[in-house]
């Protein structure tokens, strides 16, 4: 059975070894030494305790059950490269007097016994300096805010500068001027939401080429970007989505213009390899009037796809803002930006993008 001097010896070396650990490893070979179940020197102490007699009992039990907890405080944080956790865990079971130290306020421990590898030795191969920082997580656009960039890149690029007009608008703007009138059926409550009788959410972002047009004189060549309202939702509509308008006024501006600023906006969009086709169509404020198709090989089966408006602008258009229809001529076309984005990325259901979960809009 161990002696009171025998338990003060044992503690000394305890406490010298832990603090002169060099690595992780080193210290838990330390750790089972002393505390490792099957002939561990301070288990064995530990365990014939029981069979001291109390005074002795009373002495030998608090130091064995310090120092089993300065072991292993000292080795858990060695394992984790915290060789300041380590002192820390040795350094608060010594007490200095009288420029002595004293492990547990009794154990005399020799000057220099308790000498701790530096931090950098102690944790050796385990702090890596080569290792990047953390990096804060950032979030980045949506993936309908990037279409919209990459649409107004490539018009800037062609000479288009960016229009803005208001989300509430007048009656006047987003259908009278447009030559939409009173009983056309895009007026009609199912589309429209009113705020009151002639003031509405705009439908279209066609109300901002009359406000464009009114403030100033031909040429003019405009895209408007931005939110438009319909009273409509399913799969592929949504009661608020967006569209780029684009406008272009000067004078002898003819179709083939149009179509051959569409198809370079196209094949900058999806691919060099795409074909438009114009189908004609109707719109009130355009004549004449095209619904414009892509397709492409490999895009949709080989499928024509439509993916916007578009047409000359009606001279009475022009004559609502005060523009003389003989002597300029124009085209203007309106696209949503969220069904060329489904094209782009083979998204099949609109509300996806604005249900914000975040699975989603990751891989953007
Ligand atoms: N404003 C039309 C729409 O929303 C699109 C369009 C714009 C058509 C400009 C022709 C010219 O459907």
């Amino acid at each position: 059975m161990v002696t009171e001097n025998e338990l003060h010896e044992l503690a000394r070396e305890a406490v010298a070894s832990i603090a002169g650990a060099e690595d992780a490893d080193a210290a838990e070979e330390i750790r089972l030494r002393y505390l490792g179940r099957k002939g561990g020197l301070l288990t064995d102490v530990t365990r014939g305790l029981k069979d001291l007699p109390p005074d002795q009992k009373r002495v030998i039990g608090p130091v064995a059950n310090r120092l089993k907890g300065l072991i292993e405080n000292a080795a858990a944080a060695y394992k984790r490269s915290d060789a300041g956790a380590a002192r820390e865990a040795v350094e608060s079971q010594i007490e200095r007097r009288g420029g002595k130290a004293l492990l547990f306020g009794s154990i005399e421990i020799p000057e220099g016994v308790i000498q701790f590898q530096d931090a950098a030795a102690a944790t050796g191969s385990q702090i890596d300096l080569t290792i990047p920082g953390r990096v804060p997580t950032l979030g980045h656009k949506h993936p309908i805010v990037q279409t919209m960039e990459d649409i107004t890149e490539v018009l800037t690029r062609l000479g288009y500068t960016v229009a803005e007009g208001p989300e509430i608008e007048l009656d006047h703007y987003n259908f009278e001027a447009l030559n939409i009138p009173k009983d056309h059926p895009a007026r009609d409550m199912q589309d429209t939401f009113y705020v009151s009788d002639d003031v509405l959410l705009r439908t279209h972002t066609s109300p901002v080429q009359v406000r464009v047009m009114e403030n100033q004189p031909p040429p003019i060549k405009v895209i408007a970007p931005g939110k438009v309202f319909r009273c409509d939702a399913d799969i592929t509509h949504s009661p608020m989505f967006h569209q780029i308008e684009g406008l272009y006024v000067d004078r002898n501006v003819s179709l083939a213009d149009l179509k051959g600023t569409l198809e370079t906006f196209v094949r900058e969009i999806f691919g060099p390899e795409f074909r438009i086709r114009l189908r004609p169509s109707f719109f009130p404020f355009t004549e004449p009037s095209a619904e414009v198709d892509i397709s492409a090989d490999h895009f949709a089966g080989g499928e024509w796809i439509e993916v916007l408006g578009a047409g000359m602008v009606d001279p009475a258009v022009f004559e609502a803002v005060g523009y003389d229809p003989e002597e300029w001529s124009g085209f203007a076309w309106g696209i949503g930006v969220e069904r060329v984005t489904m094209l782009r990325y083979g998204i099949s259901d609109i509300r996806l993008f604005f249900e914000n979960d975040l699975r989603m809009l990751r891989q953007f």
